[in-house]
């Protein structure tokens, strides 16, 4: 058994991005507390799991238990997986209904009787106790460091624009399509979709509307070290075009919100509409598109419209003026 603890900003998000991991990888979500997944799933997942974007760390579970005394009685009598040394850290989440003050000295004093050294400064095992609803301890396999994806922010990049997602959410975005592949962005920008992509190792298209863009998102590519491009100066309304005999595996794509500049002059539901039909007519059978719009416009309905299905809707302020939904849709097989 796993955990993975998702971040707290989009927690539905978080957890469908799990979830199409899991797809990926054989495995699937069995049961939730709060930010605390626990997931049933072998070794064959964490590449999969690996690739997440809106994850706080996974785990092995070891323990889950109704009351401290459990936990510890519990602790007691499984074999801990620790190779080395250790050190018990705990998570209080907001809806913890447990005294865990005292936790990580009795938790750690009852592995230390089972033979195990602690060392507080640089432990070679992280013993995670989770206080929610109930109670958990495993071993932390995997930290998704904030500064890994904080160097690849928009300021970071050689090639700065300040109209980008998160690396976090670009991330996300690109999991969510289930991509094992490829993924195209037919609003590529600087490229922060394409650059989360490649990391993953997937081959990476982008189109944009300005050269400066198509030239600056190479830029940014080859900083990052994504090799495998093809990158269009291009129209997105237009990708059969572009790409005469070509269908995507998948679609990741964060469309210009409305600035004169990032529109080109055109009317933006306009655009909307027009490039959810071109990117509809590339994708393949079953494949699936990950787009985010103001919360102004019906993205689900002009979606469906043109013959996809919704399979995710995540609301997000951003800040007074810009609210948007992320949204997955699936072209049907
Ligand atoms: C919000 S930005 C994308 C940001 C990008 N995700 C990033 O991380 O840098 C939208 C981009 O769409 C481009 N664009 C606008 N109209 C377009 C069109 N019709 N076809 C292709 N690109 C277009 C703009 O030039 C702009 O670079």
């Amino acid at each position: 058994m796993l955990y993975v603890e998702i971040l707290g900003s989009l927690p539905e998000m978080a957890r469908d991005e799990v979830r199409a991991m899991l797809e990926l990888g054989g495995g699937k979500i069995t049961g939730e507390d709060y930010l605390l997944l626990k997931v049933e799933a072998d070794e064959k997942a964490y590449p999969f799991l690996d690739r997440l974007g809106l994850a706080h760390e996974y785990g092995e579970l070891t323990i889950e238990a109704d009351s401290v005394d459990e936990l510890l009685k519990k602790a007691d009598e499984v074999e801990w997986p620790i190779e080395g040394t250790f050190k018990v850290d705990t998570e209080t989440m907001a809806n913890c209904e447990h005294d865990v003050l005292d936790l990580p000295r009795k938790l750690g004093g009852v592995i230390h009787s089972k033979g195990f050294k602690v060392n507080l400064s640089k432990p070679d095992n992280l013993v995670r106790a989770y206080c929610g609803e109930k109670l958990y301890a495993g071993i932390r396999l995997r930290y998704f460091d904030p500064k890994d994806f904080e160097r690849r922010k928009a300021h970071h990049r050689p090639f700065f624009r300040p109209i980008s997602l998160h690396p976090r959410f670009s991330r996300a975005l690109v999991n969510l399509t289930k991509a094992k592949r490829e993924i195209l962005d037919p609003f590529m920008g600087a490229g922060g979709i394409l650059i989360e992509a490649g990391l993953l190792g997937l081959k990476v298209y982008g189109v944009d509307i300005r050269p400066e863009m198509v030239e600056g998102a190479e830029t940014n590519l080859r900083n990052y070290g994504v090799r495998d491009y093809t990158l269009e100066l291009g129209d997105a309304t237009r990708l059969e075009e572009l790409f005469p005999n070509k269908k995507f595996e998948a679609v990741a794509t964060d469309p210009p919100y409305g600035t004169a500049a990032t529109l080109a002059g055109r009317k933006r539901d306009e655009l909307y509409r027009k490039a959810l039909r071109s990117i509809y007519n590339v994708l393949e059978d079953g494949g699936r598109l990950a787009i985010a719009f103001p919360i102004e416009f019906d993205g689900k309905g002009e979606a469906e419209a043109v013959g996809f299905r919704t399979v995710g809707m995540y609301y997000q302020r951003v800040h007074k003026s810009l609210e948007r939904y992320f949204y997955v849709f699936e072209k049907a097989r």
